[in-house]
């Protein structure tokens, strides 16, 4: 595929009515007060350091983490969004739109001090159209109110994370996985056509026949390139029968931890259809087995025997249970199962998390579960954190994940068998944060990595980990193949950085 070139060609500038508005660009920096005032005469009413409203809007989701941002706006159309990134470069500040605001490195306000966050919850619109299978919506809405909606307009779905306050900005941003993704793709694999305002404040079109280099840069990498204000994705028939499982093994030895984590790992790889998705999961040391298998209960004896006959000692407790759609939405949702976030407000944790990806070609040895399972039921026992391990099946026959190339989006990594994520947070999820947290669940990594040293591991973006440096960031998400694309990419659509964070593509 031709990088970047073709793209100053074939870029479409669909509107552009700033000018009117705005003051004069002068070409320099000039500051927040500069910001202020130019967001002030586009009528933006910016929350700025002095407003009453400022802290509140300045929380992030993970409240270990705090920034102060230059101005937050609250624009309500594509034209106020390309004005307010306008503003933004003319001044010499950077840009950090905000969706759901759930960046786990609090990227969502920037990651850093001093960004404009550009907070999208107006553009919150959506249209499905079943006939054709595709919904349009305004990435200011979060995952439940999307699901509801596809859901209400003609009983469509998609494959996304279970969390219903998560936003579709960033999610489908970074990747997006879900238990339908082994059968259905990650979230951004759905994305059609995506608008785009750029750095300099043109509003643009990415999809596979415009703006290619774009188009492939924001499934993966979206907030180094630009403000998606809307996306257009394939639906699919919601199925109508979900079963959905919890096996729970404990107590375990760490001998008995391995071998039935060994039993999943070898299922997974072999076994599991793409209609289920299943993780493991390591609840402060209690090994669960949670999935839902997308089809009919009749048949999913004979779908999760291998594993259960793989097991060294069967589950102490089990249930099995069908729902409908909205039906196993609301039991992944957790809490009260609410999908509708305007109902109720959000709520937070104060948290440090990592993760891992296991390739197809090269499992986890038993010398390696054998190391993280000893620090898990040794160190782990200790830790004043509260935490929870999961490892979510991406790989095995027949992945929708797996079946896309390598080189199509800038989420590169596919050929993933499992993903780990290793999460901890201050016991009450309020600060102060643990001070061992952050080398506890560090530990948890090294004891796997440490026994297998020339594994090229992934991670996974979307469990941002703001401990990484940009470089090392960038070698784990995206490898060095599509960084390098990515970066060329970036020097042709933001050479000022107006879209910068810590870890940006660009640093
Ligand atoms: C409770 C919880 C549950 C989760 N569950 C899952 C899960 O099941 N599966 C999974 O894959 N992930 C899951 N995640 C991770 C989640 O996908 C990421 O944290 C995601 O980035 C959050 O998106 P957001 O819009 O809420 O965050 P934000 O903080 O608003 O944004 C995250 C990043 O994307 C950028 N961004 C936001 N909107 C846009 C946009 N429109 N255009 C360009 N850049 C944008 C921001 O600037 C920031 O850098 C979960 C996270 C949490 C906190
Ligand atoms: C904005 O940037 C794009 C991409 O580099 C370019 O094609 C377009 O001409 C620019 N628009 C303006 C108004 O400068
Ligand atoms: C959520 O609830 C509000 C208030 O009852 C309602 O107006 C809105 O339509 C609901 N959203 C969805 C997606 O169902
Ligand atoms: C672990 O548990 C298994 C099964 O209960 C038992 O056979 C084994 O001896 C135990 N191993 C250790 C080291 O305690």
């Amino acid at each position: 595929m031709a990088i970047g070139n073709s793209l100053s060609a074939t870029i479409l500038v669909v509107v552009l009515v700033v000018g009117a508005r705005l003051p004069p660009a002068t070409g320099a920096s000039q500051g927040p007060s500069t910001l202020t005032s130019c967001l002030s005469s586009a009528n933006l009413h910016p929350v700025s350091s002095s407003s009453s409203d400022y802290k509140a809007d300045s929380l992030a989701f993970n409240r270990r983490l705090s920034y102060k941002p230059a101005d937050i706006v609250f624009p309500a159309s594509v034209q106020d969004v390309a004005s307010a990134v306008t503003c933004a470069s003319q001044a010499g500040i950077k840009v950090a739109a905000r969706s759901g605001g759930h960046s786990y490195a609090a990227n969502g306000i920037g990651g850093e001090d001093g960004s404009l966050v550009v907070d999208l919850k107006l553009l919150n619109s959506i249209k499905v159209t079943a006939s054709t299978q595709t919904a349009q919506f305004g990435t200011g809405i979060r995952l439940g109110d999307l699901a509801l909606g596809l859901f209400n307009g003609g009983k469509q779905a998609m494959a996304h994370g279970t969390c219903p306050y998560v936003g579709t900005g960033g999610h489908l941003g970074c990747g997006g996985f879900g238990f339908p993704s082994r059968n259905w793709g990650l979230a951004l694999d759905a994305v059609i056509k995506a608008q785009v305002v750029l750095a300099n404040g043109s509003i643009v079109t990415a999809s596979a026949t415009e703006n290619q280099d774009l188009f492939f840069a924001i499934r993966g990498a979206a907030p180094s390139f630009g403000i998606v204000t809307s996306l257009t994705v394939k639906t699919h028939d919601a199925p109508s029968s979900n079963v959905m499982f919890h096996y729970v093994f404990n107590p375990l030895n760490a001998t008995t931890a391995v071998n039935t984590f060994l039993a999943y790992q070898n299922y997974g790889a072999n076994s599991a259809p793409p209609t289920l998705g299943m993780n493991v999961e390591l609840d402060s040391g209690v090994f669960t087995m949670t999935g839902v298998y997308y089809g009919q209960k009749s048949d999913f004896a004979a779908v999760i025997k291998p594993l259960l006959d793989a097991v060294p000692q069967p589950p102490k407790s089990s249930s099995v249970k069908t729902y409908d759609w909205l039906g196993i939405l609301k039991q992944l949702a957790g809490g009260d199962g609410s999908l509708n976030t305007t109902t109720k407000a959000d709520t937070f944790d104060t948290f440090y998390a990592k993760s891992l990806m296991v390739a197809e070609d090269e499992h986890l040895t038993k010398a390696a579960l054998t190391s993280f399972f000893n620090y898990l039921y040794g160190p782990g026992t200790k830790s004043d954190t509260s935490w929870f391990i999961l490892a979510d099946l991406w790989g095995g026959p027949g992945s929708a994940i797996n079946a896309v190339s390598s080189t199509e989006t800038a989420f590169s990594r596919r050929s993933t068998l499992y993903t780990f994520q290793f999460y901890a947070s201050s016991s009450n999820s309020a600060p102060p944060y643990p001070s061992d947290g952050i080398s506890f669940v560090d530990g948890m990594v090294n004891s796997i990595t440490s026994e297998m040293p020339n594994t090229d591991f992934g991670m996974y973006n979307c469990y941002v980990d703001p401990q990484l440096s940009a470089a090392e960031a960038h070698t784990v998400y995206y490898g060095d193949d599509t960084t390098k694309r990515l970066e060329t990419i970036k020097s042709q659509l933001d050479p000022k950085n107006t879209f910068s964070y810590p870890q940006a593509i660009g640093q």
